[in-house]
């Protein structure tokens, strides 16, 4: 069934789990001073799997946050206007060295305006980790501080991206048959 849909497998499982292990060697050596107080801020939904993943293989002590958002505009072309649908407060803004993980950057939107709000509400630092990154897409400048694997501009799914929210669950991430979004977009 899946045949319909996929055009091909971009990045394997196997690939996956390079990438976390790479990440979370550089994310470890970066917060391992006593003096960092880790907390992960989930983008919900896409990034629960990578977060999960990449959780499991920090050595720091951490804790976890998570925040979801949509930004308005059509499937494929975001507005730029950014909706928080889920936030979380705390007292000690000023003691969280955050580290927001993302699923993939597109236009630079989302984690723009994320970084923007946690340093509002009094960060000590924010930093992000994306699992992939669309360059070509940005419509905002926006660097991640931790890149897992640059994608050209193909529609991807799998491993907590969605297509039409189906198919979060696939362990590895695919590029989309255009045929298939012209049918069911
Ligand atoms: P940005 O604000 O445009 O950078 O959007 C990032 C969000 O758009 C991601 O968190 C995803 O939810 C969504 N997105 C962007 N590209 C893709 C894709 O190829 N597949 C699935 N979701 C995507
Ligand atoms: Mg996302």
């Amino acid at each position: 069934m899946l045949d319909n849909i996929i055009e091909k497998v971009l990045v394997p499982e196997e690939e996956i789990a390079e990438i976390v292990a790479r990440l979370a060697d550089e994310i470890n050596a970066d917060y391992s001073s006593e003096d960092k107080n880790l907390v992960i801020v989930s983008v919900l939904k896409g990034a629960m799997p990578f977060t999960t993943d990449l959780m499991k293989q920090l050595n720091v002590p951490l804790e976890l946050e998570c925040v979801r958002v949509s930004s308005y505009g059509n499937s494929t072309e975001s507005s730029g206007k950014i909706c928080m649908k889920l936030d979380f407060d705390r007292p000690d803004f000023d003691k969280c060295d955050f580290l927001v993980v993302e699923d993939i950057v597109d236009s630079g939107n989302t984690l723009t305006f994320l970084v923007a709000h946690l340093t509002q509400k009094g960060a000590r630092s924010v930093k992000t980790v994306t699992l992939l990154d669309k360059p070509s897409r940005r419509k905002v400048e926006f660097d991640p501080d931790y890149c897992g694997k640059i994608i050209p501009d193909e529609f991807v799914f799998g491993y907590g991206l969605d297509l039409f929210e189906k198919y979060r669950d696939l362990p590895y991430v695919a590029v989309v048959r255009p045929e298939y979004v012209k049918e069911h977009g």
